[in-house]
Parts: C-alpha cells; structure tokens; sequence
C-alpha cells in the first residue's frame, strides 16, 4: 500500500507462459500483448498447426522486445486434436530451464466452432466425439501435462486460462458441440481450482471478436455479431491477470469487466 492506493502488479514476472492458438486472432493478440509483461528470463511457448503463421508471430515479437528484455520465444507446430500434439507441446514445454521462474501461465486459447446443426444431426458418435477431443479432451490432457511438468509449489504462481464463451452458461439452438465444449471446459477448470487451491483458474469469455472464427459464424449462420477487436478483449484480460485478485475458477465475460 502507498498511502490509500493499492499497487498492483505490473508484470507477469518471470514466466513460463504457453498460448494455444497463438497463430491467428485471439491468441495472437494475446502474444503481442502478454510480452509486455514478461520479465527478462522468461519462456514464450506459441502452439498452432500452421507453422508460417507462428513464424511470422516470432519475427513480429522478436521485433517488438524492449532493450535489454531477454525472452526465449518458441514456436510449436502441433494439432492439438491429436496425442502427438499434445505429447510434443508439453515434452517442448518440459524441455525449457525453470530454476529462476516465478510464474507457470497457461492460456488454454485453441478452439474450433465445429458444425452448427440441429440437435439430431448429431448421430455420428465419431463426429461427435472428434470435435470433443480437440475441444474438450486435449485441453484436459494438456493442462494436466503442464501440471506434471510443473509441479504447482510454495513460490511458483500458476495460473491457467480457459478460453471460454457466454454459450458456457446460455443454451444456443444448433450449437450443441460448441455450447457443450465450452461448459465442458468451465466445469473442467472449476474441479482443478477446488483440487488445487495452489493454481488460480480464469474462464474468460472474451465476446465478439473480428477473427476467423467469427467470418466462419457470419459464413454458415448469416449472423453479423458487433464485433470488437482482440486487441480490447486481450487488453482486459491482462489486466485480471496482472491484479490477479479475480476468485479462482469464476466465470468473467468481457462486457463485465
Ligand atoms: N471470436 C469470437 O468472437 C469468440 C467469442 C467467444 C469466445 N471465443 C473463443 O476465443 C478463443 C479464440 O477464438 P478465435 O476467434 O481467435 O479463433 P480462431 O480465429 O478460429 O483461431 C483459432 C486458433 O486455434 C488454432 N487451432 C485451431 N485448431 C487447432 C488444432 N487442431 N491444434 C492446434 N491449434 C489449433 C488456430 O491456428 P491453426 O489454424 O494455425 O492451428 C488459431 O490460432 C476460442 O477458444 C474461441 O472459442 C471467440
């Protein structure tokens, strides 16, 4: 405290922090964002399927360091709907140093919309089950991956994100897949952060976004959301991490903040 003013946090600190879906729209966002607030020492770990796109992410950030900021950036080019995927991120993960980190983030970002069909289109158990691995099962997978790796401790912050949607928590006629993913992962975060008091859990639902995702909605769907860019949604989400004073496991959406 400072007389009656409260200073928060202004960096992540020396920090692990691993972004899925670091290739295009939010996730890119949130790279260009996050590395203003690592300290010198820490690991930038971007994971996609296109590896130019994350190329090209790297030469960007790389770019934009500040003077005398030494961040290691990685690129992972990985389909996370596979086992290998998944294996090849954390054993890259694994792989760095972490004597002097103070901080795991682990911003589960990647997603995809999946089909948008009534409910009794549904009755592939493959199709169905495919768009679960991806969207449900390797987050899972992933995140426990990172918790092996980096055993939570006394003096280690570890913090993961979920990237999630008011369609966790309201029902959307046709988007059974994308409605039940996202509520899959809420509840799945919410049983890590009452397992484990030491990592702080956020699902954040980052609204309407101009990003691929919202061209495929506008595509299949003829809906035209107002759209916000990344840049705003990413900005708040910086923020809750850097006062890290949100309860753990909540739900937090963008037009609350
Ligand atoms: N856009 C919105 O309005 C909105 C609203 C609410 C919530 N969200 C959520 O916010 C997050 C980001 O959305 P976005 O709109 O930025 O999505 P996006 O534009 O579709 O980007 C998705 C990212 O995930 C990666 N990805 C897709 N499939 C992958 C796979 N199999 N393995 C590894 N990476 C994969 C993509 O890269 P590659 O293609 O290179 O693999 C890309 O970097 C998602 O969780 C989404 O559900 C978005």
């Amino acid at each position: 405290m400072w007389g009656n003013i409260t200073l928060k946090a202004i960096t992540l600190g020396r920090c692990m922090c691993i972004i899925t879906g670091a290739s295009k729209g939010f996730g890119r966002a949130l790279a260009h964002l996050v590395l203003n607030y690592l300290k010198t020492g820490s690991v930038l770990l971007l994971v996609a399927r296109s590896r130019p796109l994350l190329q090209q992410l790297k030469e960007e950030l790389l770019q934009n360091l500040k003077d005398m900021q030494e961040i290691t950036i990685f690129c992972t080019v990985a389909d996370l709907s596979t086992k290998e995927g998944v294996e090849d991120t954390v054993a890259m993960a694994r792989q760095q140093s972490l004597k002097e980190i103070d901080h795991v983030l682990l911003i589960n970002n990647a997603a995809s919309l999946g089909d948008i069909s009534p409910f009794e289109n549904f009755t592939e158990l493959e199709r169905v089950n495919s768009y679960l691995a991806f969207n449900v099962s390797s987050v899972l997978a992933l995140t426990a991956g990172m918790l092996q790796a980096f055993p939570p401790r006394a003096g280690l912050q570890w913090s993961v994100v979920n990237c999630s949607s008011m369609f966790a928590v309201q029902a959307l006629p046709s988007w059974v897949l994308y409605c039940t993913a996202k509520a899959a992962r809420d509840m799945m975060f919410r049983v890590l952060a009452v397992e484990n008091p030491n990592v702080k859990v956020l699902s954040y639902a980052p609204g309407p976004m101009d990003t691929q995702m919202q061209e495929d909605i506008r595509r299949l769907t003829g809906i035209q959301y107002h759209l916000h860019p990344c840049r705003d949604s990413a900005a708040k989400l910086m923020r809750l991490l850097l006062d890290n004073d949100f309860v753990t496991a909540c739900h937090v959406d963008f037009f609350d903040l």
